[in-house]
């Protein structure tokens, strides 16, 4: 039996296996597998996340992001309620069921506001989905989001070691804490993603076993994976950029080991390959997420250098997008895209 086979069948794999496919064994054949147990799944349909980064202000100090607290560099803005709703009332009207609110941890935006901006959304588009994706909160926040009508939340576990979860962040922040919010965010209801960078400094075959092995043990319906790139600014500048290669192994493999989870072929990738989100979708993802915030705030988002689509407008975003979907056989479609 192939690697690849013994993986799928038992929906599980050794540090020795991972190690195997990391060089490149077998690379046709796993991207061939993962694009078969997608299509099983979800057939060539390519949903879309209407991605609106809502605020660039942020309290913790991550050591790889770009919009980290220490950063002075940051042209810091916030978006408005109103501001946010326009992006939705654009979004809805270029086919987009699902609104993702992503932020730094910015203390501006209370509970009270938050629940606000979810349920303002929800009574306007009540056949949309509302993500948040805003970090660690406490469990009664993230009850009182979930109340206000947010469907899903996406909370990168990072790194599932602790040694190297310490690598990468400030001590005040920790691994068990993380953990602990998608714990609790599972708990309550919400359809969950986790997910880690590929190429983070510190990174080796043990710590992304230990990132599947945590993947199969919370089985989230979703998992964001994207390359490490450097940010100018941050005390990674000098560290190495993460690789389209690597990445597209590690997405085949997370669809081997959890078929149904929705896998998308991230922004970050596009960054380090022109076709670095098609790669992605011929490996086993599923789900792109453009754009939504206004022009004039993309380019500070900047978590990580030369970030692509920041030029353009949301629909320019989508129109690309859909030629790029239609030119490998998919289809981009206008649902919510849903957990199956
Ligand atoms: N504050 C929220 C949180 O902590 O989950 C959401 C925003 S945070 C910027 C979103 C994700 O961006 C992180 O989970 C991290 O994996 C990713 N990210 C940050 N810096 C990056 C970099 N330099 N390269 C690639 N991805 C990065
Ligand atoms: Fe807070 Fe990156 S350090 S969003």
């Amino acid at each position: 039996m192939s690697v690849v086979d013994e993986v799928e069948a038992k929906k599980n794999i050794t540090l020795k296996q991972l190690q195997y496919l990391l060089d490149g064994n077998e690379a046709a054949y796993l991207k061939e597998r993962a694009l078969a147990v997608r299509r099983e799944h979800y057939g060539n349909e390519v949903f879309i996340r209407g991605l609106i980064e809502f605020t660039n202000y942020c309290r913790n100090n991550c050591y790889y992001c770009g919009i980290r607290r220490d950063n002075q560099n940051v042209d810091r803005y916030r978006l408005s309620e109103g501001e946010i709703m326009e992006c939705c009332t654009e979004g809805y009207r270029l086919g987009f069921r699902t609104f993702v609110l992503q932020g730094g941890e910015d203390g501006f935006f209370t509970d009270e506001k938050i629940c606000h901006i979810v349920s303002s959304i929800k009574g306007s588009f009540p056949d949309c989905a509302v993500t948040l994706s805003i970090g660690e909160k406490t469990r009664e926040s993230y009850k009182a989001f979930f109340e206000a009508g947010a469907d899903r939340y996406l909370l990168r576990h990072e790194t599932a070691n602790d040694a190297h979860y310490q690598r990468l962040h400030p001590s005040e922040l920790s691994l068990a804490n993380r953990k602990g919010c998608l714990n609790n965010l599972k708990d309550i209801g919400y359809q969950v993603g986790a997910g880690f960078m590929v190429g983070s400094p510190g990174q080796t075959t043990q710590t992304l076993c230990d990132d599947l092995q945590f993947l199969r043990e919370l089985n989230p319906h979703m998992v964001g994976i994207g390359p490490f790139i450097p940010q100018h600014d941050t005390p990674f500048a000098a560290e190495k950029t993460g690789t389209v290669d690597m990445t597209v192994t590690l997405l085949a493999v997370i669809r081997l080991l959890l078929p149904r989870v929705l896998l998308p072929a991230t922004t970050a990738l596009g960054t380090i390959d022109p076709v670095g989100r098609e790669k992605g979708l011929m490996a086993g993802a599923n789900v792109v997420m453009p754009n939504l915030s206004p022009k004039r705030v993309r380019e500070k988002y900047a978590l990580y250098d030369k970030k692509i689509c920041t030029g353009e407008e949301a629909a320019e975003c989508i129109e690309c997008l859909k030629r790029r979907v239609n030119k490998i056989g998919c289809s981009v479609v206008c649902d919510r895209g849903d957990y199956r």
